[in-house]
């Protein structure tokens, strides 16, 4: 009874096969239930027949499996593949992924199904899955982040002339472009996009091959699988294989990352969406209500991405602390890292694609932007720049515009509104040249600084922007995906 219970709060709940090469008949079927991570690693069906298709060709190229054998096994796992495809699979509850399409190959073809693992362990074969699992997501991923970047692109395009306050310290500071304030957000995803590039190299090393731990002694040519899936190498030391999730740790914080950047652009459109700031309107179709509160209009979605952030460094976290002190070579522990990887990829879509959707559907209130210039001193910087291009010393400009916006607050006046007496009554040295630079409207214009708000300094940000996202997504046609793996390994044996 207490076993019973347990196993059902083992996540499978099912009663797992003892097959011989799991663990053989003697096991207990609570060790079979708690040591089972085929809930999990099932996600990792097509990275598995794929792999092994490879492999099957592999063996064949290099003579150790007769082709007879390899042509039997070659259509079992295609016709799988198509199984999966069009989710009419059930497994068996085996112990993993790799013992479930075992013993399925064994259901339908009988003992021949016993040579696919010639010259593999489930060690390097489950190496192999997540490697080709982190490159097609970290690619999926990537495109993900270039349609958002392209759209945040396309809507700063549109917003080049909405002004409005930009914050230090949540302090209103200068005046920027919507497009400016849009721009920043593509420009921490568009480095997200590097670190995606980089976790794809790190994973794009083939490890099968390397067997259990040492190699093996059959006639094996890793450079024929490592060819056949679209692989840059083949990891250097099988010892050092077995135990490396290097990859996934990349993967991971790679994640992490990106969802603290969306974590931050969330946290934004939450404020801003708020009646203090009350710079963006949210459309009704993104915007939640309350069960009580009937006047409410919650940024649900924006808080939901910011939440979700907890989750992907929770992943992170699980994963550094699962490896931390394992000894060389594969131990069980390993299997641990199946949740955080596996979780990472639906996380990180679920992420950009309710951003991409959100993202159409708040508007900027622009006159709610300017009012918040209007009544402020954002403009402070410009004058006291003003006054050094006329040959003022900056620390001497800095106090005298200090002054004045002393003034203007005793006077309950924003600096646009201050006029030249006023200024000159506060210190001489203000003209009505440099009081020209408080007008909100041409404020932007005076700044040409390479990375500013300045208008045509937004313009080359965007274009710049436009151009990775471009060669990024060229980059990626270049990736194998797994479908197209697939359907050249269809073809492997002819
Ligand atoms: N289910 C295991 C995992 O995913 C497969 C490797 C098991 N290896 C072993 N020697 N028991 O890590």
């Amino acid at each position: 009874m207490a076993w019973q219970t347990l196993v059902e709060v083992c996540y499978i709940g099912e009663v797992i096969a003892k097959t011989a090469a799991a663990g053989g008949s003697t096991l207990h079927p609570l060790v079979l239930s708690f040591s089972s991570s085929l809930g999990l690693d099932r996600a990792l069906l097509g990275e598995d027949l794929v792999g092994s298709l490879a492999h099957l060709t592999m063996l064949a190229r290099c003579g150790i499996l007769d082709r007879a054998s390899a042509a039997e096994l070659h259509g079992g796992l295609c016709a799988l593949y198509e199984e999966v495809q069009s989710s009419t699979l059930t497994l068996p509850a085996e112990e993993d992924v790799h013992m479930a399409v075992e013993a399925l190959l064994a259901e339908r073809l009988g003992d021949v199904a016993g040579r696919l693992h010639t010259a593999r362990s489930r060690n390097d074969q489950v190496a192999l899955d997540l490697r080709l699992h982190v490159r097609e997501q970290t690619t999926r991923i990537g495109l993900q982040l270039c349609a958002l970047i392209d759209a945040l692109v396309a809507r700063a395009s549109a917003e080049r002339d909405l002004l409005l306050p930009s914050y230090t310290h949540r302090q209103r500071a200068q005046p920027i472009s919507a497009a400016y304030l849009l721009a920043a957000y593509a420009s921490m995803l568009a480095r997200d996009l590097e670190l995606f590039d980089f976790v794809y190299a790190g994973a794009d090393c083939m490890p099968l091959g390397v067997g259990a731990i040492a190699g093996t002694t059959l006639p094996i040519d890793r450079r024929i699988t490592q060819e056949l899936l679209g692989f840059a190498g083949v990891t250097r030391n099988g010892l050092d294989t077995v135990g490396d999730r290097d990859f996934g740790l990349d993967y991971t914080y790679a994640a992490s990352r990106l969802l603290l950047h969306t974590s931050r652009i969330a946290t934004d459109f939450v404020d801003f969406s708020t009646s203090e700031f009350g710079f963006l309107a949210l459309d009704d179709e993104i915007a939640c209500g309350s069960s009580m509160m009937p006047q409410k209009k919650n940024p649900d979605v924006f808080e939901l991405v910011r939440g979700k952030s907890g989750q992907a460094i929770g992943n992170l976290t699980a994963l550094l602390v699962t490896l931390k002190g394992l000894p060389s070579g594969y131990n069980r522990d390993q299997q641990e890292d199946r949740a955080p990887i596996l979780q990472t990829a639906p996380l990180c879509h679920g992420v950009l694609e309710i951003l991409q959707l959100a993202l159409g559907k708040v508007h900027f209130r622009r006159e709610r932007c300017l009012a918040a210039l209007e009544r402020d001193y954002t403009q402070a910087t410009d004058l006291a720049e003003a006054l050094v291009q006329k040959g003022t010393v900056f620390r001497v400009a800095y106090q005298a515009v200090g002054a004045l916006v002393r003034r203007a607050q005793e006077l309950g006046l924003g600096l646009a509104q201050i006029d030249l007496e006023v200024a000159q009554a506060v210190d001489p040295l203000f003209t009505a040249e440099v009081l020209e630079r408080a007008v909100l409207t041409r404020a932007l214009s005076y700044k040409h600084s390479e990375g500013s708000t300045g208008p045509e300094a937004v313009d080359a940000q965007l274009r710049d922007l436009a151009a990775t996202t471009q060669k990024a997504k060229e980059r990626y046609q270049a990736r194998p995906r797994l479908a197209d793996l697939f359907a050249a390994l269809q073809k492997s044996l002819s």
